[in-house]
């Protein structure tokens, strides 16, 4: 028996094992560059300039198209190299041209700025150094025993919701982000109607400036829509006519009554006792239908017997961004069935809505 050979698989093995490992480890160090490289090319407008043309352009004729400076040419086709490996972007041979032209993919179109799917805003949302900068005060945070965020612990214990009321430019960037899903939302609209079919009127709890209301309403305009945000957010918001309007208050105080309450991206930014709370008086505000009355909950359930690999890893990345940013959570089933029944409702049910998120609807 040739022992010798044996062990040379062995060791092979284990070589081949760590230099995956290392692979594997380097690639995740290495992720962010993928996102920045997103959010450069987004802001360069680069998905605009082929859209606007409607036909693949070359390396130069983007550069020219940009108004680069001729010594960037080189680094838009690495940063392009990058994006087209990562599904943003396709290169196409055109005859009467030698050089390949880039047009745009499914996940690039969702930057063009002129149509209502435009994404870029989430891009320069989430990428901004307001969101990034607080990664760097982990150790610190971990290892200290105080009640606040990632976010407060970086910034001296200023809130990210302070933070974004003094600086007004990035609430409206905060803001736009939101509203820039309000898109998902319309489709998704199309395929539940029934959920705001058989009411008389809805309070959209930390609605914002009201994206998501708006589509409702023009849905369904005999239903009366009232945006319920924090005052300075609807301090300048005005609805168009009589049943669409905007209502300043605190959530956790009371809630106005309606028929049913919307809280769509909201329990997912709030630990489970402040969520307790929103449901409560959410469950408050819909006492007037008795059992009719329901609380529509739109946000993410995590379930990784059905979702997928790269879903579960979405879902799990915006888990990390809540409790990081605002001690919020996105939830598994078994932490919905708590917190629904926890505060007082008798049934619920739950389906997959626009691509990652889903829809609850709780009965008291
Ligand atoms: C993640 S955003 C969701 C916006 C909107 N529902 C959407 O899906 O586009 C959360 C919202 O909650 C609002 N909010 C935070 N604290 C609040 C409070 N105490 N009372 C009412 N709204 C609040 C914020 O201003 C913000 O607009």
């Amino acid at each position: 028996m040739d022992l010798s050979a044996n062990s040379n698989t062995n060791s092979s093995n284990e070589e081949s094992e760590l230099y995956h490992a290392q692979i594997h480890l380097y690639k995740h160090v290495y992720n962010w560059v993928s996102s920045m490289a997103l959010k450069a090319i987004m802001e360069l407008g680069v998905a605009d300039v082929i859209h606007s043309h409607g036909k693949p352009l070359t390396l130069s004729q983007l550069a020219t198209e940009l108004k680069l400076h001729p010594s960037k040419v080189g680094a838009l086709h690495r940063f392009l190299r990058l994006l087209t490996h990562n599904g943003f972007f396709a290169k196409t041979k055109i005859q009467e041209q030698e050089e390949e032209a880039y047009s745009l993919t499914p996940p690039s179109k969702l930057l063009i700025r002129s149509k209502p799917t435009n994404l870029s805003s989430i891009v320069k949302g989430a990428l901004h150094w307001s969101s990034l900068d607080m990664w760097h005060s982990s150790e610190k945070w971990f290892t200290e025993d105080k009640e606040q965020t990632m976010y407060e612990t970086s910034s001296g214990g200023q809130s990210f919701w302070d933070f974004l009321n003094k600086e007004t430019d990035c609430i409206k960037m905060f803001q736009d982000a939101m509203a820039s899903d309000s898109y998902m939302f319309k489709l998704a609209l199309k395929e539940c109607r029934h959920v705001f079919e058989n009411l008389g009127s809805i309070v959209d709890v930390g609605g914002g400036t009201g994206g998501v209301s708006k589509l409702i309403h023009q849905e369904f305009p005999q239903l009366k829509c009232t945006v319920f945000d924090q005052p300075e957010v609807v301090a300048n918001l005005k609805g168009d006519d009589g049943n669409l309007n905007f209502v300043g208050g605190d959530m956790f105080k009371s809630i106005p009554s309606a028929d049913a309450v919307l809280l769509k991206w909201v329990l997912h930014d709030w630990n489970d006792e402040l969520a307790l709370k929103i449901l409560k008086n959410s469950k408050e505000a819909i006492s007037g239908r008795g059992k009719e009355g329901k609380v529509i909950i739109i946000d993410i359930s995590i379930d990784d017997t059905s979702d997928d690999k790269e879903l579960t890893g979405l879902k799990l990345d915006y888990d990390l961004v809540m409790l990081t940013m605002f001690n919020g959570k996105e939830r598994e089933k078994k932490e919905w069935d708590k917190l629904i029944y926890e505060a007082g409702f008798s049934r619920y049910t739950l389906t997959p809505i626009c691509g990652f998120k889903s829809l609850i609807e709780a009965y008291p």
